[in-house]
């Protein structure tokens, strides 16, 4: 139903970083945990750099009073998807409401699609989608982040993963299903 178009992770970096950047709004990053659940959030904090046995490393900050937190222990993997200027309100969503209360991706109208290489699912609507498996962390307290930060609970206190990058792809529906016939019909 789903096709994936492969990307160059290098190209995709600076747009990766401005939508990280302060004032960017954030990308999205998706979790699942051991009973195959969903969920994710809305992520600001992270870095970029070469490379883990030849693959890109990503770095992302998630404190542990976030839902989508244990996740991350119980599944070390994630998906970041980079949204567009038209998820705007998705990516909101998605930073300020709690998978505990809702099913984010049904309430932001967001498609999760399998992904290629982790557990965790890709967003259909997203044009870049970055597949990360975590291959170490560091729990709090560290002195990773900022001096004021390490005066918060430890729950408030990020920890920070460190995952190497899989893949990166674009996903669509698959063109056939696209057809529609003259009544509206989809071709399979
Ligand atoms: C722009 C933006 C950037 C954010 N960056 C981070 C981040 O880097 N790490 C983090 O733990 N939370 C971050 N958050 C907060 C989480 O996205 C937010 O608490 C979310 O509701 C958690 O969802 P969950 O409880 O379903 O996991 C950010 C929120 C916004 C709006």
């Amino acid at each position: 139903m789903f096709e994936s178009e492969d990307l160059n992770f290098w190209t995709c970096t600076s747009e990766i970083l401005d939508r990280m950047r302060h004032g960017g709004g954030g990308v999205l990053c998706t979790v699942v945990d051991k009973t195959g659940k969903q969920n994710l959030l809305t992520l600001g904090w992270g870095q970029i750099g070469p490379f883990y046995h030849g693959n890109p490393i990503f770095i992302i900050a998630v404190a542990p009073m976030r839902y989508s937190w244990r996740f991350l222990e119980q599944v070390p993997e994630f998906v970041i998807a980079v949204p567009d200027d038209a998820l705007g309100s998705a990516v909101e969503l998605c930073g300020t409401k709690s998978g505990r209360d809702l099913d984010k991706f049904k309430a932001a109208g967001l498609t999760p699609v399998s992904s290629v290489h982790v557990h965790a699912p890709s967003i259909l609507e997203c044009p870049i989608n970055v597949e990360c498996r975590i291959y170490t962390s560091i729990a709090p307290p560290h002195m990773l982040l900022t001096p004021e930060h390490r005066q918060r609970p430890l729950t408030e206190q990020h920890t920070i993963y460190f995952a190497e990058v899989l893949g990166t792809y674009r996903w669509q529906m698959n063109s056939g299903a696209k057809e529609c016939d003259h009544k509206g019909n989809q071709e399979v």
